[in-house]
């Protein structure tokens, strides 16, 4: 890949957005790998939950985010989001032009992939996602390809979808009875039933749930694109010569589309930063999509 950037854009940073809180365990992750790096995190939560919203819609909102990272000058989007990288990723490529947009359904895959190579028989690969991701289908049309094409047997794929435990993360309810009782809910039938070997926790709100999709899921082997995807990102800030050769620590901003009480704190405590403030992004009445 040629770099046509101007020399100024290494120091320039990577914008990461999702619906809510559930990108940060994207950002946790490239905060890890890539702690040279500066990010700005739009969380659309005006627009929240992604999952229930048609694909119209969601496209529409994530162009919209896409062009407010070009108006801060980011180097690269992220998309923190299967739900709007099911749904909008080629629309919002061809949106950022020379700028590189990074979804996650492909890291999400990789990760399934990584998990099966010591199981003896073709993978039973569960997809626990947003209705809209579930509903896009993307995860059942693409893994049995990407399995054969790496010489793997071609899995079998469920989908389920969990859409109350975005909501459950962004109260912070991220175990307890109710975070149990929603997990039996979506996933008893799932295990009595098919018994997965491996989740791939496809909404990046579910990783904070970690625990207690593992106790409803007690035999699958639980995977996310976080660690693949902060891989990945490294890997292409390299090819492009876009890495950041500043010293200090990542500068982080954080924006919202609507106030909301207990953001920061909630930020705060999932990132264990201390933060200056949260900025209001005024996105929602950005002009030129129809919804
Ligand atoms: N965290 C998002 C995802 O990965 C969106 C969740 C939602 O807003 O419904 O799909």
């Amino acid at each position: 890949m040629t770099n046509t950037y101007n020399p100024a854009a290494k120091s320039a940073p990577i914008g990461v957005f999702d619906s809510g809180l559930g990108g940060l365990t994207v950002l946790r992750e490239l905060l890890t790998l890539l702690p040279q790096e500066d990010f700005v995190y739009l969380a659309d939560n005006a627009n929240a939950p992604y999952g229930l919203n048609s694909p119209a819609t969601v496209r529409h909102d994530t162009l919209n985010n896409v062009d407010f990272f070009m108006s801060h000058g980011v180097k690269m989007i992220v998309f923190a989001c299967n739900t709007s990288s099911a749904i909008a990723l080629d629309a919002a490529k061809e949106r950022a032009g020379s700028v590189p947009v990074i979804g996650v359904i492909d890291d999400g895959i990789k990760a399934a992939m990584q998990a099966s190579a010591d199981l003896n028989d073709p993978a039973k690969i569960a997809v626990l996602a947003t209705e809209a991701t579930v509903n896009n289908g993307i995860f059942a049309k693409e893994l049995p390809g990407v399995f054969i094409d790496n010489n793997l047997p071609e899995p079998l794929v469920m989908q389920q979808a969990c859409q109350e435990f975005v909501q459950l993360v962004e109260d912070g309810n991220w175990d307890g009875p109710l975070a149990e009782e929603m997990a039996e809910h979506y996933l008893a039938d799932m295990r009595d039933n098919k018994e997965p070997d491996i989740a791939i926790l496809a909404c990046t709100h579910f990783p904070f749930l970690e625990n207690v999709i593992q106790k409803a899921l007690p035999k699958t082997k639980l995977v996310d694109c976080s660690k693949v995807l902060a891989y990945e990102v490294k890997e292409i800030l390299n090819s492009m010569g876009l890495q950041n050769e500043k010293k200090h620590k990542s500068d982080l901003s954080f924006y919202v589309t609507e106030a909301s009480p207990g953001i920061a704190q909630n930020i705060e405590r999932i990132l264990e930063i201390e933060l200056a403030g949260v900025y209001h992004a005024d996105i929602k009445n950005a002009e030129g999509f129809e919804r």
